[in-house]
C-alpha cells in the first residue's frame, strides 16, 4: 500500500458529479500534480483530502490510517489555497503561526518555527509586517510558510502560483519543488497549467470530467497519451482527419499514411516531430508524409512555427529557430517519423 490512497472517491452536489470516481496512490516524499481544465474537480479532490468536505463515496488512506471520516485539524496537511487566505489583521509571524496554535504547540516552540518557517521561503526579517504591506509573491510565500510549519504530512497546493507574473512565477516553482524535495513532503499540486505540472512534480495526472484520465510521468503523458483528452489537452497536436482512400488504406487530404485504416478517427501528431522536406523528399519505410504549401512561418523564440496547407486543411510544423525557414508559398514534403502516430477516435457529438 503506498504512503497516501484515494481509492473510488466521489463528491456529489445535487444532481451533479464533481468528482466522480478518483483513485489514486502517492509514494512518501513523491509530488503528483493533479492536471485538467476548469470544472473538472482538482479542487474538490483536493478538499476532500484535506478533510474541508465529505466525500458522497470512497475512502482515503494516510500512513496506513483511514483518514476519511477524521476532522481537518487531525489530518496534519498543509493547505495552501488559490487565494492566499492570509488574515489582514495578522501579523505575518501570526499568520505563519495559525496552524501551530491550532495544534497547541508551546510559544517558545513557536517562535522559533516562525523563524525558521519565515528563512525557508526567504522572507526573514518580514514577520512583523501585514499581509498588504507585502508584494503578492510574498503574501504568497507567507501561506507557503504557514503550510509548511506545521510539518505537514502531506502539502496540498490548489493553483497557488496563479497570481504570480512569469517570472516570480518561475521563481517559486523552482523554489517550491526544492523544499518539497528536501524536506520529503508528499505534495499534490493542482494546477491547469501544463508546464507548472511539468516541471513541479514527479508524476501527473490529467483530470477529466471528475475522473483521472492518465497518470503517468511527463514523458508518458506527452509521448503516449491514453486518451483523445490527455493527447489534445497536454502540449499541442496536429489532429488530421483519417479517410480511406480507394484501395481502402487510411489517407489524411486524399494521400496514403501508415496507420491502419479506421473509421470515424483522426490521426494526431506533435508538431515539434514533424520536418520540412524538399517536395522530392520520399517517404521512407519508417516514415509518414504529407505534401502542402507553406502559407507562412513564424518566428516565436526558441522555434519557428510554419502552417502547411494541403487539399483537405492544414497543419503547423514546429522547427528549432536556427534552421531556415521555408519561403511562404513553397510547395514542400511534411515527414515524420511513424512511430510518432497516434490514432483517436472521433467523439460523438
Ligand atoms: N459547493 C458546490 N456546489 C455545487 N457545485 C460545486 C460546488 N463546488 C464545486 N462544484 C462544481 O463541481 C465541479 C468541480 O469543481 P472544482 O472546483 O473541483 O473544479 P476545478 O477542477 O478545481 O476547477 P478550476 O480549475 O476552475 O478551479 C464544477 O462543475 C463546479 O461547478
Ligand atoms: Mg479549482
Amino acid at each position: 500500500m503506498s504512503y497516501l490512497e484515494l481509492a473510488g472517491l466521489q463528491k456529489r452536489y445535487g444532481n451533479s458529479v464533481a468528482v466522480d470516481d478518483v483513485s489514486l496512490s502517492v509514494e512518501q516524499g513523491e509530488s503528483v500534480a493533479l492536471l485538467g481544465p476548469s470544472g473538472c474537480g482538482k479542487t474538490t479532490t483536493l478538499r476532500m483530502l484535506a478533510g474541508l468536505i465529505e466525500p458522497n463515496r470512497g475512502t482515503m488512506t494516510l500512513d496506513g490510517s483511514e483518514i476519511t471520516k477524521l476532522p481537518a485539524h487531525k489530518r496534519n496537511m498543509g493547505y495552501v489555497f488559490q487565494s492566499y487566505a492570509l488574515f489582514p489583521h495578522l501579523s505575518v509571524g501570526r499568520n505563519i503561526a495559525f496552524g501551530l496554535e491550532e495544534r497547541g504547540v508551546s510559544r517558545a516552540e513557536i517562535a522559533r518555527r516562525i523563524e525558521e518557517g519565515l528563512a525557508l521561503v526567504r522572507l526573514g526579517g518580514l514577520g512583523e509586517r501585514r499581509p498588504k504591506e507585502l508584494s503578492g509573491g510574498q503574501q504568497q510565500r507567507v501561506a507557503l510558510a504557514r503550510a509548511l510549519v506545521i510539518q505537514p504530512s502531506v502539502l496540498l497546493l490548489d493553483e497557488s502560483l496563479s497570481n504570480l507574473d512569469a517570472k516570480l512565477r518561475d521563481a517559486m516553482r523552482h523554489e517550491i519543488r526544492s523544499i518539497q524535495r528536501s524536506l520529503g513532503i508528499t505534495t499534490l499540486f493542482v494546477t491547469h497549467d501544463q508546464v507548472e505540472a511539468l516541471t513541479m512534480c514527479d508524476r501527473i495526472a490529467v483530470m477529466h470530467r471528475g475522473r483521472i484520465a492518465q497518470i503517468g510521468s511527463a514523458e508518458d503523458i506527452y509521448n503516449r497519451p491514453a486518451t483523445r483528452f490527455v493527447a489534445e489537452f497536454v502540449g499541442r497536436a496536429n489532429v488530421l482527419p483519417l479517410a480511406r482512400d480507394a484501395q481502402g488504406r487510411a489517407s489524411v487530404w486524399g494521400q496514403t499514411v501508415p496507420v491502419d485504416a479506421a473509421d470515424n478517427a483522426d490521426l494526431f501528431v506533435r508538431p515539434q516531430r514533424m520536418r520540412i522536406m524538399p517536395l522530392s523528399e520520399p517517404a521512407g519505410a519508417d516514415t509518414a508524409r504529407l505534401t502542402g504549401r507553406v502559407l507562412r512561418s513564424v518566428f516565436v523564440g526558441d522555434h519557428v512555427e510554419v502552417l502547411v496547407e494541403g487539399a483537405g486543411g492544414q497543419l503547423t510544423v514546429e522547427m528549432p529557430s536556427g534552421t531556415a525557414a521555408p519561403v511562404e508559398g513553397t510547395e514542400v514534403a511534411v515527414v515524420w517519423p511513424r512511430t510518432e502516430n497516434r490514432v483517436f477516435q472521433r467523439e460523438a457529438p
